[in-house]
């Protein structure tokens, strides 16, 4: 491991790519974060652009989008391993989902490109609750989601940035999957009522049959593939595949990782102003 040569970590303004970057700053390496626009420029849909942000790289994380499970990410996952090991990357860690037959098949093109890998097979995450999907209707009182009751042991963003920093500047992690959970499954009405506690406010879960939700969506304007992947995620993925707790972080960090309630309480202050003003 050499600090000068930079690790490559793509979506580096993401849930996890922006903690795994700025985690390895804080460590003293050199890092190119990317997204669609600058400084470091890197888009899945226009590999002619990839050779110029891999040049000089040593290591990557590899943050597909939108998810290693729609049509067309083994294709762009096997285009990039070539690039890479061209470019004469040694590590790849890549970040996929439990439960995703079609995010396995990326895994196993990482695991037989010849580069060093790690796999991170991780839970849904909580910042979902407070960064991305959920976040508005939690701050409005009201999260409408076609959940089932089926348990799901969200896992913390940091908690997968500190194993793919781990991963990438410490060899002994080449050539393991860690599968990530957190350290407890919650329905969502469940880790909606542990914001509630959290904010000392009433936040309400009302699940909504899959195809009213879908159709939501398609009236606010979603293209239809990203509606199919949302009907797959929470249909097909959230079917109790996942409800079961792993031991990724222990094995990885020697560390357990954050309860759902710590999260809640840490994350208090992005939904409360809102749910205060609303509420009185
Ligand atoms: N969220 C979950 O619960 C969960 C659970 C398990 C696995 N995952 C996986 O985690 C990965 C990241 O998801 P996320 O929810 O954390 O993402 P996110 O927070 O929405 O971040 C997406 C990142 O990727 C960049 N990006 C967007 N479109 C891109 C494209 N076409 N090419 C290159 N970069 C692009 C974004 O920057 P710009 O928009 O500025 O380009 C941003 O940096 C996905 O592969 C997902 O399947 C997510």
């Amino acid at each position: 491991m050499n600090r000068h040569h930079p690790i490559l970590v793509i979506g580096g303004t993401g849930k996890t790519g922006r903690r795994v970057a700025a985690k390895l700053a804080a460590a003293g390496h050199v890092v190119r974060a990317t997204s669609r626009s600058g400084p470091f420029v890197f888009d899945w849909n226009d590999p002619a652009g990839w050779a110029a942000i891999l040049q000089g790289v040593q290591a990557a994380y590899v943050t597909y989008q939108p998810d290693l499970a729609v049509p067309g990410s083994e294709a762009a996952i096997a285009a990039f391993t070539k690039q890479a090991a061209v470019a004469g990357i040694r590590h790849l860690v890549l970040l996929s989902g439990r439960g995703e037959p079609e995010a396995a098949a990326c895994e196993a093109i990482v695991q037989g490109s010849g580069l060093h890998w790690t796999i991170l097979r991780a839970n849904w995450f909580m910042q979902n609750f407070s960064e991305t999907f959920f976040v508005e209707g939690i701050r409005a009182g009201e999260l409408a989601l076609p959940a089932v009751d089926i348990p799901e042991p969200f896992i913390d963003a940091d908690d997968i940035a500190d194993v793919a920093v781990a991963a990438l500047t410490d060899i002994g992690h080449t050539g393991q999957v860690y599968e990530l959970s957190g350290p407890r499954a919650l329905t969502f009405a469940e880790a909606v009522a542990e914001i509630a506690a959290a904010t000392g406010r009433e936040i309400r879960f009302s699940p909504v049959p899959i195809d009213a939700f879908a159709e939501g969506l398609r009236a606010y304007g979603l293209p239809e593939d990203m509606i199919a992947l949302v009907r797959y995620l929470f249909t097909t993925v959230l079917d109790g595949r996942n409800s079961e707790t792993r031991d990724g972080v222990l094995r990885a960090l020697g560390r357990a990782p954050r309860d759902f309630a710590d999260y809640a309480q840490g994350a208090a202050g992005v939904w409360a102003p809102a749910l205060r003003a609303a509420q009185g």
